[in-house]
């Protein structure tokens, strides 16, 4: 038995931000933000949207495109790092939203890889027989964490969400072929938001010192997430015995244009055959995978046997893959 993305959906909020509306409150440029980052805008959720409105958005899409009701869902599984609440889940409120009364619901906390460990957990638990319907959600509001006065953070993020609908599939050669989660708590610091829990809760400290924004040290980050990447995908195809020529599309973490360039350029994959949205959405953490995928599973560029490498890394420091033939 596999599990099988039996649909897919995503949702970005309305209003767009663009480098040149940044200009007039940063000291920065259009220019530096494309050459250094390549995003050019990215969308800003409204004041009254929280993480679970953009997470019950994408999943409405994903529930219609596979044709399920919400009160078939066994589980839901969020991975974000922007939870509407420190408690409860925000999957509890998606069940809410989505008026689902009978549902196994809880968060995951991994960051940017957020929705691969998200996949990987949901994979478990149809694979175990357990559950038949898992929806699986990225969703962050990133604008509501970074210092918008930080341009060497606040240019890179945008809010997001993305979702996929699992399902088993007594078919073995396609679905999801493997997962593979990686972590490193040594590298914990390299990018945190380390005020507001219960090392730091709130006071007036946290927030003269913004220690409740992203604290990033992206020259760090950076060189950690090529050398991540590259070790995982390389694990993912030598675990299924696929070759890269075998890959029709890699869907990487949007984080930076030149980190995904890196680590193509080290896997020697064409860049055409890297799914990229990073210029219209910035990094969107745990939804940036299912969003990218979303979007080319509905313009036709993946489709039934395409053969996916999903890859992502994220605070912590985390990482992870999978391997999907649809
Ligand atoms: N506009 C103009 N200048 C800027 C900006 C900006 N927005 N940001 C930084 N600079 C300046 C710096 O102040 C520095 O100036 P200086 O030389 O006078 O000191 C100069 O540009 C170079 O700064 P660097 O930090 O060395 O720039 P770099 O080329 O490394 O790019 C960046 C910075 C884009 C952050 C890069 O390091 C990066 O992408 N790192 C990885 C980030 C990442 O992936 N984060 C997501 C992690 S996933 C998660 O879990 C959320």
């Amino acid at each position: 038995m596999r599990a099988k993305i039996i649909g897919t959906g995503s949702y970005v909020p309305s209003s767009i931000v663009t480098n040149h509306d940044l200009e007039q409150t940063l000291d920065t440029s259009d220019k530096w933000i494309v050459e250094r980052t390549g995003v050019k805008e990215r969308r800003i959720a409204a004041k009254d949207e929280a993480t679970s409105d953009l997470a019950v958005q994408a999943a409405q899409r994903a529930l219609a495109s596979a044709g399920i009701s919400p009160c078939d869902v066994d589980m839901v599984i969020v991975g974000t790092t922007t939870p509407d609440m420190v408690f409860p889940s925000t999957a509890c409120l998606v069940l809410q939203k989505l008026g689902i009364t009978q549902s196994a619901a809880f968060d995951i906390a991994a960051a940017c890889s957020g929705f691969l460990y998200a996949l990987s957990v949901g994979e478990q638990y149809i694979l175990s027989g357990k559950y038949k319907k898992v929806l699986v959600i990225g969703a962050d509001l990133m604008s509501r964490i970074v210092d918008w006065t930080d341009r060497s953070t606040c240019v890179l993020f945008g809010d997001g969400a993305g979702a996929v609908l699992l399902a088993p599939s007594s078919d073995k050669t396609h679905g999801i072929l493997s997962t593979h989660i990686h972590a490193d708590g040594s590298l914990w610091n390299l990018i945190a938001v380390s005020g507001g829990g219960s090392a730091n809760p709130p006071s007036e400290r946290v927030l003269t010192d913004k220690l409740n924004t992203v604290k990033m040290k992206g020259g760090e980050t950076f060189k950690a997430a090529v050398r991540t990447l590259e070790e995982v995908a390389r694990e993912t195809l030598c675990a299924n015995g696929v070759a890269l020529s075998d890959i029709t599309y890699i869907v990487p973490h949007q984080a930076n244009i030149r980190i995904i360039k890196a680590v193509a350029e080290r896997l020697d994959i064409d860049m055409d055959k890297v799914v990229i949205n990073l210029s219209r959405y910035g990094n969107t953490s745990a939804a940036s995978i299912p969003l990218a995928l979303d979007e080319a599973v509905r313009d036709g560029r993946i489709k039934e046997s395409s053969l996916i490498l999903l890859l992502a890394f994220g605070s912590g420091l985390t990482w992870g893959s999978a391997l999907i033939k649809f």
